[in-house]
């Protein structure tokens, strides 16, 4: 998938603006606050998600104006397309012609991936951000995982209103045997996609990764889980922690409580690295999230890297600028010395809403 021209019309701080896209690197430059972001929210917009910013579309209009369009001509599946949208109180969309008045109509066929600085929670934060992360691909890429996800929360649940009452009321203890199945069923399901998809990274992301250290780093990530290999062992150990379980009032394992241990050197990256090595190893994850989707998908999602090379060293900048192969590239920064081992690719320099000529 290429973009290939953006128009901007009253959006955020951009009163007018096209943009004639590279096919490789895209570097977006210029002071704080002049709408880099602004641009990479853009075009984030036509995977037919909410803005990774602000959860509401009114903002996303310019002050003083009551709409917005922004305008995408892209290549994919071996044709040139184009797509629409249109933001009022809402975002309605237009795909090679044919409206859909909600963004929902459009998903699935613009795909993108972003990495902001927020993204080095995966790293370095709990393992709620590397569920989170595990699961919002995983529910991109198979409906089913979502289903099995909803009913695992549901089963959760209720098994841990039994245990908040099993106090007042023992005999209630009969029933939890049946959210324990359910639990199990779905929970068992959840895994084994986690681990497949763990998989799947790794056939990336020790590459990607060694490229952005030049090397001298390895990286090892692998799926933790407190349940047990299958449904049976999951079940297992739900009984066997029954008795903690209700001391604690909840359940404590599953894979809610799961993690993704991430490694560098065969040492925990959260605990022991740098900025740097959590920076580059977030990063990889991102890109191998990419590779994944598009080998599951066919289609090789744009990737919109916000902000990523103030913290990395001149060789990591270099790989990012020159040996991301493959993928349409747009990245921003505030200082041009970062970008200056560029070889291919377009830099917009960007001034209060407009390209600086
Ligand atoms: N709805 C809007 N209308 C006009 N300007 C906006 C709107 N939303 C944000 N801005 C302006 O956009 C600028 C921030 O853009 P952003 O892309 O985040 O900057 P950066 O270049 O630092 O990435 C700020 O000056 C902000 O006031
Ligand atoms: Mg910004």
């Amino acid at each position: 998938m290429v973009f290939k021209n953006l128009t901007l019309q009253n959006f955020r701080n951009f009163q007018y603006e096209n943009f004639e896209f590279d096919k490789g690197m895209n570097v977006i430059y210029g002071q704080n606050a002049q709408g880099k972001t602004n641009i990479l929210e853009a075009l984030w917009l036509f995977t037919g998600a909410k803005s990774f910013r602000s959860s509401k579309d009114s903002e996303l209009i310019k002050f003083q104006e009551t709409s917005a369009k922004i305008d995408l001509k892209f290549f994919a599946e071996n044709r040139e397309q184009e797509c629409t949208i249109n933001i009022n109180k809402s975002r309605s969309a237009i795909l090679n012609g044919v409206e859909h008045n909600s963004t929902l109509g459009i998903v699935g066929k613009i795909n993108a991936i972003v990495f902001s600085p927020n993204d080095l929670n995966i790293i370095k934060d709990g393992p709620v951000f590397r569920r989170k992360f595990m699961d919002t691909c995983l529910c991109q890429l198979y409906p089913a995982y979502l289903g099995v996800s909803k009913r695992y929360v549901k089963a959760l649940d209720q098994r841990n209103s039994i245990l908040k009452n099993l106090k007042f009321n023992p005999n209630m203890e009969e029933f939890i045997e049946d959210f324990e199945k359910e639990l199990a069923v779905c929970g068992a399901s959840i895994i084994k996609y986690r681990k497949r998809f763990v998989e799947e990274l790794n056939k990336y992301l020790p590459k990607i990764f060694s490229g952005i250290s030049e090397g001298k780093e390895k990286i090892f990530i692998f799926y933790d889980t407190s349940a047990g290999e299958n449904e049976e062992e999951f079940l297992d150990s739900l009984k066997k922690s029954r008795f903690v379980d209700m001391q604690q009032q909840s359940t404590t394992i599953g894979p809610h409580r799961d993690d993704l241990n991430i490694e560098i050197n065969n040492i925990s990256a959260r605990v022991f690295g740098s900025q740097g090595q959590k920076r580059s190893a977030a990063l990889a994850l991102k890109l191998s999230e990419s590779a994944v989707i598009s080998e599951i998908t066919g289609n090789t999602p744009i990737a919109l890297l916000d902000d990523v090379m103030s913290e990395l060293d001149i060789s990591r900048q270099n790989y990012i600028l020159n040996h991301i192969d493959g993928w349409q590239v747009f990245l921003t920064c505030c200082d041009i010395a970062n970008t200056k081992n560029l070889t291919n690719g377009k830099i917009f320099e960007i001034e209060n809403g407009k390209i600086k000529l």
